[in-house]
């Protein structure tokens, strides 16, 4: 296949952006777009781009030139006539795909080979309303177009051999890395990410956790490049709910539930970035940057407690958290009676026979206790319970080296929240605050995604290293979702996953079987 001229149809985000890339790599472009308004505003943000990269010093002045000169932009479909390669980027109806394709098999040649960037429609279903199927596949292009450098390309039962290898030498050639895919709903990145992302907006709107926590929980926790919500903001609220919806029709489940806040927001029209609100607000220059160590609006830095005890999880001055804590300026009271016995400034020992002492009282930073929460499961309450003071009482998971979870029980009291978020936003690190329910937060929101992607393996469709090629060039995740399995144990995850399965009920959170197998067998999956 000699790609000389690709006519990209339809110039939305994702349109204009794959336009860019191809123009970049030295092909004509012909631009089609049959909206007016649609098209001026896909020139604008090819434009942008590639004036950014002159500020940036990534292209010269006489380079974005000359990629502007290969765009050739069109209203109608009549241009793609010349075209090696026609793409389709429309939007995700399979009503318009379908129209579109009719309108390619007229006016295209005989051998131009002709793809969708469908993110979750099936390809095969496209392709059966063509009237040559074998010349028809998927090359699935992610936002922002060019600066992601995966490429998934998918071939059905009908595509011919060769143009599955023809289209991944030319993903090459753009400077991407492809990863060859069966037809099946979300490929190998949106089956993934997409209920990742429905969880996270389903933890916000059941108030589990703040937007701003959310987020950091996944940038600080695992160093990805933006949290779910802003994700979400990012690929569109309306495309999300789409591909989600595509996902339910395919495998069932709650996992592809779409969230009732994301349709709310999307029958709102505020569908994201493009929209200038979505999650977030972008009118109001809110900035969807993950917030830093101070993120606890309202902690207390300058009123720290009295005194801090550390109890549980090997709690002490020796520990990594005993240090921080330390080093935060407040030094750790012992704890009185040894072992397994928990006293307090207000009068040594609990008084079991007190029925009040327990209740939560509000009365300012005081001695605050820290249950140490070494594993990220629950126990948090028990172990504040047991003291006999659980209103004095929270909970840290160092869940990270840059991500601290500040765990509250249905007892803390907003005086020991408060004192506790002041002497967190000290320890050097992101924190977040969460119910003391499995997982904590970042648990809670990763491992069943981690349990998504061992399932992904279980089910044949794509191998371990794919999928972490996949979601590391697709969605720049720093390892990919096994590798991160890996480095927090298989078993680790199991038992988070089995405790909230267990507390909710979900069969969402059900751990796969091979999950199991591999943590008995304490097998890595790379
Ligand atoms: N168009 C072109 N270039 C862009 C861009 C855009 N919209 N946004 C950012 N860039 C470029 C910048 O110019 C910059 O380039 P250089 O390094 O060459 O100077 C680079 O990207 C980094 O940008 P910034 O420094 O401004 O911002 P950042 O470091 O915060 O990175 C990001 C921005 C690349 C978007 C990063 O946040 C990221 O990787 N996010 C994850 C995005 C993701 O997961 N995408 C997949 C979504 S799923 C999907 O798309 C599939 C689907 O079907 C729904």
């Amino acid at each position: 296949m000699d790609v000389r001229e690709v006519a990209v149809v339809g110039l939305g985000t994702m349109g204009a952006g794959i336009a860019e890339v191809f123009a970049r790599a030295g092909l004509a472009v012909v631009a089609i777009e049959v909206d007016p308004g649609a098209l001026e505003r896909g020139l604008a943000a090819l434009d942008r781009s590639l004036a950014r990269a002159v500020t940036r010093g990534k292209l010269t002045e006489p380079e974005r030139a000359d990629i502007l000169g290969r765009v050739r932009p069109a209203a109608g479909f009549a241009a793609a006539a010349g075209a090696d390669l026609a793409v389709e980027v429309v939007p995700e109806r399979m009503e318009i795909k379908r129209q579109v394709f009719a309108e390619l098999d007229r006016v295209c040649r005989p051998d131009a080979v002709l793809v969708t960037n469908t993110s979750s429609l099936s390809v095969t279903a496209i392709a059966a309303g063509t009237a040559d199927p074998a010349r028809v596949a998927g090359v699935h292009f992610f936002n922002p177009a060019p600066v992601m450098r995966l490429v998934e390309v998918v071939t059905t039962v009908r595509t011919a051999p060769e143009i599955g290898q023809a289209l991944t030498d030319l993903a090459r050639r753009l400077g991407k890395t492809p990863v060859r895919v069966p037809d099946r709903a979300g490929f190998i990145v949106n089956a993934l990410l997409l209920p990742y992302l429905n969880h996270a907006a389903r933890l916000l709107e059941t108030g589990y956790a703040s937007r701003e926590d959310i987020d950091a929980a996944a940038t600080a926790g695992l160093g990805l490049p933006l949290g779910p919500l802003a994700l979400l903001d990012l690929i569109g609220l309306d495309t999300s709910l789409s591909i989600l919806e595509v996902l339910h029709a395919e495998f069932g489940g709650p996992r592809f539930k779409a969230a009732p806040v994301l349709r709310r927001l999307v029958e709102a029209g505020l569908t994201g970035r493009k929209t200038g609100r979505g999650f977030y607000d972008y009118q109001q220059r809110e900035s969807a940057a993950p917030p830093g160590p101070a993120s606890i609006p309202d902690a207390e830095p300058a009123a720290g407690p009295a005194t801090v005890m550390l109890i549980g999880g090997g709690a002490g001055p020796g520990t990594p958290l005993g240090a921080m804590i330390g080093a935060a300026g407040w030094p750790l009271a012992a704890v009185p009676g040894g072992p397994g016995r928990h006293g307090g400034h207000r009068g040594g020992a609990p008084d079991d026979n007190d029925p009040d002492s327990n209740l939560p009282h509000d009365d300012g930073p005081g001695g605050l206790i820290i249950v140490h929460a070494k594993e990220p499961g629950t126990g948090v309450l028990g172990a504040a319970l047991a003291t006999g003071r659980a209103a004095d009482a929270v909970g840290l998971h160092l869940a990270s080296d840059q991500l601290a979870e500040l765990i509250i029980t249905p007892m803390s009291a907003p005086g020991a929240v408060r004192a506790a978020a002041g002497l967190a936003a000290r320890l050097g690190v992101t924190v977040v605050r969460c119910p003391d329910r499995p997982g904590f937060l970042a648990g809670a929101l990763f491992y069943p995604h981690l349990n998504d992607a061992v399932r992904m393996v279980q089910d044949g469709y794509a191998s371990p290293a794919d999928i972490d090629t996949a979601m590391t060039l697709g969605c720049g995740y720093p390892r990919g979702p096994l590798q991160l399995l890996d480095a927090a144990g298989p078993g680790r995850a199991l038992a988070v996953l089995t405790q909230m399965h267990e507390r909710y009920g979900d069969p969402a959170f059900a751990p796969a079987p091979l999950l199991a197998e591999n943590a008995a067998a304490r097998l890595a999956f790379r």
